[in-house]
């Protein structure tokens, strides 16, 4: 096949038919939509390509720079579309969890600013809110950025209302199936499962739309926890069916399934939406033909080798020095209120470790506590904890959650670790300074 732009190979990506032999699910036909085969990667290729294509000639003539809040696949792909007409892109974001994938951004040429609050979600009423920034960038700048926001833009809704739906709807029809019974997708901006289930919609009444999220303290790259989701500006709760939480424990099994059992290099968010499927497909049934479902494939394998290392070093052949705490190990962690640990401080000299990324620790940290970011103590972890045993360890975090974590893992090493009850906002909150 020949092209003459890589834009042209964006969308009618396969549909591959999962071999019910491994699935095991009788009377159900399962389907991938295999997004991971556009050209940058990912199911945001065709959302970038949309929410940028019609105003591009007009970009580059005013000499814009695109501007965007993502952490990954919609910047990459802004990044590449932008890239390859002359025009430049600036991604805020939230602290970028997967090296790979800020890597790649930066291999690119992307102007990264990354910001140190907890969510990417547009939530105004917090001063370090990415899409705040963006726009008191734009304000101060006027006329210098273009801001595509997949997070309200219609378009990104639209690319898979007329690309994605479509598509599945014409790939099944012409294999002489006439009915979908499920759609099941991550949830991010939720852009793909809203706009491809409204196509569907149209022509299969009784599709049910099922959401994948992640656990509310864990972390899948690319989907939100539940909680998150109300900070997305599209999401509608009554859209969907049914939300499904998936923990990556379970998205990385069966992102292993998805490429040993059927050839598919998928990411994690993928993994995830199989596993919800699975479930969900587990208990359907129909007395007139076999169930069809189709899950979204949403990018590719290979950018998640960190992630997947961290959370499964044993498939990589090495031991897990510190494998995650049990809930009684959590419960048995001592949490400082912030009295406490100035008490602490005052008597015990403390090595006080705080977990946030370089930004929030510049802006006002605990006075003398050292600033080693979450997944850099992680990968120190698994070479052995890297304190003196004489003095205690307070780890502290945004609020008091993940650093109960790191002092429980601590704990079970023998060292004597606790966790700030409340994390930098319970400190601050309770009246005690911060050093800047
Ligand atoms: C890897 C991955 N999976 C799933 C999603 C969810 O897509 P959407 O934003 O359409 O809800 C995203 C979106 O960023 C993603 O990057």
């Amino acid at each position: 096949m020949r092209y003459d732009h890589i834009t042209e190979l964006i969308g009618n990506t396969p549909l591959l038919r999962l071999d019910p032999a491994v699935h095991g699910l009788e009377n159900v036909e399962l389907y991938a939509k295999l997004e991971s085969h556009n050209p940058f990667g990912s199911v945001k290729d065709r959302v970038a390509w949309g929410m940028i294509r019609d105003d591009l000639d007009r970009i580059r003539a005013d000499g814009q720079t695109l501007i965007e809040a993502s952490s990954g696949n919609t910047a990459k792909a802004l990044r590449i579309l932008g890239a390859v007409h002359g025009v430049g892109l600036r991604a805020v974001t939230n602290r970028i969890k997967v090296t790979e994938v800020r890597d790649l951004l930066q291999l690119f040429g992307t102007d990264i600013v990354e910001l140190p609050g907890l969510s990417e979600c547009p939530d105004p009423t917090t001063p370090n809110d990415v899409y705040s920034i963006i726009e008191a960038t734009m304000a101060k700048e006027a006329g210098t950025y273009y801001h595509a926001s997949q997070y309200t833009n219609e378009k990104n809704i639209e690319a898979h209302y007329s690309g994605t739906g479509r598509e599945i709807h014409e790939d099944l029809a012409a294999d002489g199936i006439t009915r979908v019974d499920y759609l099941i997708g991550g949830l991010g901006t939720t852009g793909s499962t809203r706009g491809t289930a409204t196509y569907l919609l149209q022509h299969h009444p009784e599709l049910r739309t099922v959401a994948v999220v992640s656990d509310r303290t864990d972390f899948i790259p690319g989907i939100r926890s539940e909680s998150e989701m109300w900070d997305v500006g599209l999401f509608q709760p009554d859209f969907y069916d049914r939300i499904v939480t998936i923990d990556s424990g379970r998205a990385v099994e069966a992102t292993v399934r998805l490429a040993t059992g059927y050839g598919i290099l998928a990411g994690p968010t993928s993994g995830a939406g199989y596993a919800a499927a699975l479930e969900t497909l587990r208990a359907a049934q129909r007395s007139d033909g076999p169930v069809v479902a189709v899950f979204i494939v949403c990018d590719r394998l290979e950018p998640y080798l960190s992630y997947f290392k961290k959370r499964r070093p044993d498939l990589f052949g090495r031991a897990d020095r510190h494998p995650a705490p049990t809930t009684a190990e959590l419960a048995a962690t001592p949490a400082l209120s912030p009295d406490e640990l100035a008490d602490l401080d005052r008597t015990a000299r403390p090595t006080i470790i705080d977990t946030r990324g370089a930004m929030a620790y510049r802006i006002g940290h605990i006075p003398g506590a050292i600033n080693i970011r979450d997944d850099q103590l992680d990968d120190m972890f698994a070479h052995g904890i890297p304190f003196p045993r004489s003095r205690p360890l307070v780890f502290v975090c945004p609020v008091g959650e993940l650093s109960l974590r790191f002092a429980a893992t601590a704990r079970a090493a023998g060292f004597d670790a606790s966790s700030l009850s409340g994390g930098v906002v319970g400190w601050r909150d309770s009246g005690h300074p911060l050093e800047r």
